[in-house]
């Protein structure tokens, strides 16, 4: 049965950690620092950490999964504070990644020779009464994070030598071995030359060269690729939908708030998905300002306005 191809594909028995033991799976590569019960940071490396809200919550978060007998969970679990610290590809602090990802050491002798320099966070600058786990200076990118308990109810939850259940299941710990954090992202701090490419423009230099995790490993090795470059692949162009359907879309969008079509022609280039999104967020802006017919000239306030915001 398995070796039968299906359109070009065999399919392969899934097992544990599927990502490593079935696939090839991109992931990046990380260095998650925490504090220990002394004080001092611990460094563990982490792949699985992913984006998790993005968008439309009071906050942006992150969710990491690892394994519950970890430095990280048993840290996470204290004191909830964290610091991705996304490190640049390279042999030598790959091979670092891989020291500091064999499991069962303590913080302390995994830390002894730690090849990475550690500074302060924006946290630590900005908090001196509160101790917060350090950076990696040579990180391209940091984002500083804090676990969000009280999701799926995960607030009692405490470092234990075993989990008996019942478990969580999605933040907090979610099996025997396991555990998930949703982690709130209190400041995403880039290097100069990454934060000026995002704010005026990027070229393919900007951007930071990353190690991508390939997922699969054997008991004998990690593995990982460079990226050599940055190539762009341009965002297929809009579709384009018609001024007649920006026009009918716009007149039923608001009872009082209304469009003129000079107003609506600046609107053929949204995808026709976020069209009443993007219309919603023009009418609430004429209540705010107690604009009631939106022509050429406020849609070009509203838009310029949003550029700002972006930007900022
Ligand atoms: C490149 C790399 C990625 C890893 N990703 C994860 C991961 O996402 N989740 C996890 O539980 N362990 C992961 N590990 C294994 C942990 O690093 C390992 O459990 C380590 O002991 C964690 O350190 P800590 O105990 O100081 O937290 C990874 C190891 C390496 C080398």
């Amino acid at each position: 049965m398995n070796d039968e191809l299906i359109n070009g594909f065999k399919n392969i028995r899934m097992v544990d950690n599927f990502y490593q033991t079935s696939s090839f799976f991109p992931m990046p590569t990380t260095l998650i620092a925490t504090l220990d019960e002394k004080g001092e940071t611990n460094l563990g490396a982490y792949s699985l950490v992913f984006p998790y809200y993005i968008a439309g919550k009071d906050y942006y978060a992150m969710v990491l999964c690892c394994r519950n007998s970890s430095n990280t969970c048993k840290n996470i679990l204290r004191t909830k504070k964290c610091a991705i610290n996304f490190i640049p590809a390279d042999k030598k602090y790959f091979k670092e990644a891989v020291r500091l990802g064999y499991p069962g050491e303590t913080t302390e002798e995994k830390m002894k020779d730690c090849l990475f320099t550690l500074v302060d966070g924006k946290r630590a600058k900005e908090n001196s009464e509160n101790k917060y786990p350090k950076i990696i200076k040579e990180a391209f990118q940091v984002f500083e994070c804090t676990w969000v308990d009280t999701l799926d109810n995960a607030q009692d939850d405490k470092v234990m030598d075993e989990y008996k259940g019942p478990y969580h299941d999605f933040n907090g710990i979610t099996s025997e071995f396991g555990a998930h954090f949703i982690l709130k992202i209190d400041n995403i701090l880039l290097k100069p030359k990454q934060y000026d490419a995002v704010l005026n423009g990027v070229k393919s230099s900007s951007f930071p060269d990353v190690p991508v995790d390939y997922g699969y490993r054997d008991n004998k090795n990690f593995w990982y690729t460079k990226q050599k470059k940055a190539k762009s692949e341009p965002i297929p162009k809009s579709k384009g939908i018609s001024l007649d359907t920006v026009k009918y879309a716009a007149s039923r969008i608001d009872e009082t708030v209304k469009f003129t079509d000079d107003a609506c022609a600046k609107l053929v280039k949204v995808p026709r998905v976020f069209l009443n999104t993007v219309l919603k967020g023009c009418v609430s802006w004429a209540k705010e300002n107690n604009v009631t017919l939106i022509t050429e000239k406020e849609m070009q306030i509203i838009q310029d306005k949003r550029s700002k915001e972006k930007k900022k």
